[in-house]
């Protein structure tokens, strides 16, 4: 089989995310979000569950669709078995499971951070073995040293909060709507990044730790308003850059330390942080000071979706990795 056909499903969180790969090639990618979570300011895992079952169906069918595959074309099923959250995991797993039962076809269990990764063979430029990718989403920050496709190794990772959390966490102090991530890019590239200072975290090796620069802001924004009731209004476009470019600098920071003493120029992000807009900039900025490659994937592939999960299964595809009828899903499977 040089040109498998894979249908592969991700509902780790609150994306339910259905695409159709054949030989590598991505030919649809379905992604519904789900809006309930919003007036609770986060996502609700039981409602995120019952979202998953709603969506799977008609996603599933439209990524079929949309990709001109009849199931009886498909050559093996795959969804994300983990990280991620447990009753969300199962719906994408379970439909899964019945879904190449009933074809009488290969199931592939797929690792989301793999995956996030593996965004970078998507579409061209793709990077060269190894590189190392920054790995940051709402419940990862890494650095991964990328020895092959499916041979990768965590060199370093946050010790406490995610920086996807730090994103989120800060927009809602700041009275962001969620999703706070995006909102807090949007009102930062109107301010000054200068304008204020916050502790750039400082851990050994590869490691990070946000849960500081969180304390930090929650503390100057209660002495500050207290002074001005009105302070944050009157600066949140300053306050939302400062506090990115403090995320920014901590991420970066151990990015180059890595690829001084690894030796790598090949640098990569990945995951739904990867889509902020000072990251990827200062991503940029940063190649020509330390001879750096860079790869930046496309929107539509940094925040989750399933064109990611079936880039993994076609490489997991070709080496004949296949999981049993058996399989759990594992809300913290590791790479
Ligand atoms: O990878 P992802 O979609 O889901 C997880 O696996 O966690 O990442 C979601 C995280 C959230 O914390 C969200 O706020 C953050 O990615 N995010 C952003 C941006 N877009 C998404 N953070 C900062 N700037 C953005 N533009
Ligand atoms: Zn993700």
């Amino acid at each position: 089989m040089t040109e498998p056909i894979i249908l592969a499903i991700e509902s780790s969180c609150d994306e339910t995310s259905a695409a159709v790969i054949r030989g590598g090639k991505v030919l649809s990618n379905i992604i519904a979000t789900q809006a309930v979570h919003e007036q609770y300011g986060g996502v609700v895992p039981e409602l995120a569950s019952r979202a998953h079952q709603q969506n799977i169906i008609p996603v599933v069918s439209e990524a079929l669709r949309k990709a001109n595959v009849a199931k009886k074309e498909l050559n093996a099923v795959a969804f994300t078995r983990g990280p991620g959250l447990l009753g969300a995991l199962l719906v994408g797993c379970s439909f899964a499971k019945s879904f190449a039962l009933g074809l009488d076809i290969p199931l592939i269990e797929v690792n989301h951070m793999q995956a996030h990764i593996l965004a970078h063979f998507i579409e061209e430029p793709r990077p060269a073995f190894p590189f190392l990718c920054l790995t940051v989403s709402g419940g990862h920050t890494q650095i991964v040293l990328v020895k092959d496709h499916l041979a990768m190794e965590v060199i370093g990772q946050t010790t406490d909060d995610a920086v996807g959390e730090a994103f989120d966490k800060t927009a809602k102090m700041l009275g962001l709507p969620y999703p706070g991530g995006p909102m807090l890019d949007k009102m930062a590239a109107q301010g000054n990044p200068d304008a204020f200072e916050f502790p750039v975290g400082n851990m050994p090796d590869y490691n990070f730790s946000f849960s500081g620069i969180k304390t930090a802001v929650l503390y100057f924004l209660q002495r500050q308003t207290k002074e001005n009731p009105a302070f944050v209004q009157e600066n949140l476009a300053d306050i939302c850059a400062s506090v990115q470019q403090t995320l920014i600098k901590t991420l970066l920071k151990k990015l180059v330390q890595a690829s001084l003493d690894l030796n790598v120029r090949d640098v990569a992000i990945a995951g739904g942080v990867s889509a902020n807009s000072g990251l990827r900039k200062a991503l940029q900025a940063y190649a020509p000071k330390y001879n750096w490659q860079v790869y930046i994937p496309a929107f539509e592939y940094c925040t989750d979706n399933a064109a990611m999960i079936a880039m993994a299964a076609h490489y997991q595809y070709l080496k004949g990795d296949f999981a049993s009828q058996y399989v759990s899903p594992e809300p913290r499977m590791k790479i």
